[in-house]
């Protein structure tokens, strides 16, 4: 059984890598595998919300009564996100989005010209998501929660808080260990304005219902989507 602490609302969850094109067949990614995102759109389900995943490519299957939209690039999970954020109550940003991408992607695949020359990349930054949501009107007045993730190879509590505040959002959850990508474990560090809080190394779902249940405690008493 579990308590319906999130009836009403409607929670968008960000999950996986993106994929920035190259070429046609070619690309860059990162070793996100989305589960923990997936979790805890799961949680959300659990807890009875509304939920809404926007998933990066990732192999995994959607959780029951989920709605799923599938998207590669930082830019076209931007503009999906920018849409629902309009509409949803609490936004968890799991997703590990690529910091650059390809200036332009080449229409066709590029070639070898046979003369061992090697093509050059070129990037450009992409937007930051989250801050970008959470400097919207609804997500400033708290209409719109925000939560996003961090993952620090040191000093996580401190790298945490400022990531909490450079981003303009109200919980921050710090990925404790160096390597949970992949993992079916993790630990997880809260930061909110209070302080901190640790959620102990345990299966990532279990760490999403928790997860859930703090954001829950934090929405505004009464609220609904
Ligand atoms: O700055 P950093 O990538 O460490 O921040 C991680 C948090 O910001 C995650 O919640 C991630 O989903 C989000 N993010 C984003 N857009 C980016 C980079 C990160 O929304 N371009």
């Amino acid at each position: 059984f579990t308590p319906k602490t999130l009836a009403g609302q409607h929670v968008v969850v960000s999950a996986g890598p993106t994929f920035e094109a190259i070429d046609p067949v070619r690309g860059l990614t990162n070793l996100s595998s989305g589960k923990m995102g997936f979790a805890i759109a799961r949680a959300a389900h659990e807890a009875g919300a509304h939920v809404t995943l926007v998933a990066g490519p990732v192999a995994l299957p959607t959780p029951r009564g989920v709605g799923r939209i599938n998207v590669k690039s930082a830019l076209n999970m931007q503009r999906t996100l920018q849409v629902l954020a309009q509409t949803a109550s609490v936004f968890v940003s799991a997703a590990a989005v690529a910091d650059w991408r390809p200036v332009s992607a080449a229409e066709q695949k590029i070639k070898k010209d046979g003369s061992g020359s090697v093509p050059a990349l070129n990037f450009v930054e992409n937007p930051d998501i989250l801050a970008g949501i959470a400097a919207q009107p609804r997500a400033v007045a708290r209409q719109l929660f925000c939560v996003g993730f961090a993952a620090e190879s040191q000093d996580l509590q401190a790298q945490a808080q400022v990531k909490r505040v450079r981003k303009g959002v109200p919980l921050l959850v710090g990925n404790i260990g160096p390597d949970t990508f992949g993992q079916d474990e993790n630990a997880l560090l809260l930061v909110d304005e209070q302080g901190t809080t640790e959620l102990p190394r345990a299966h990532k779902l279990h760490l999403a219902r928790q997860l859930v249940a703090e954001i829950a405690q934090r929405l505004p008493v009464g609220s609904v989507a």
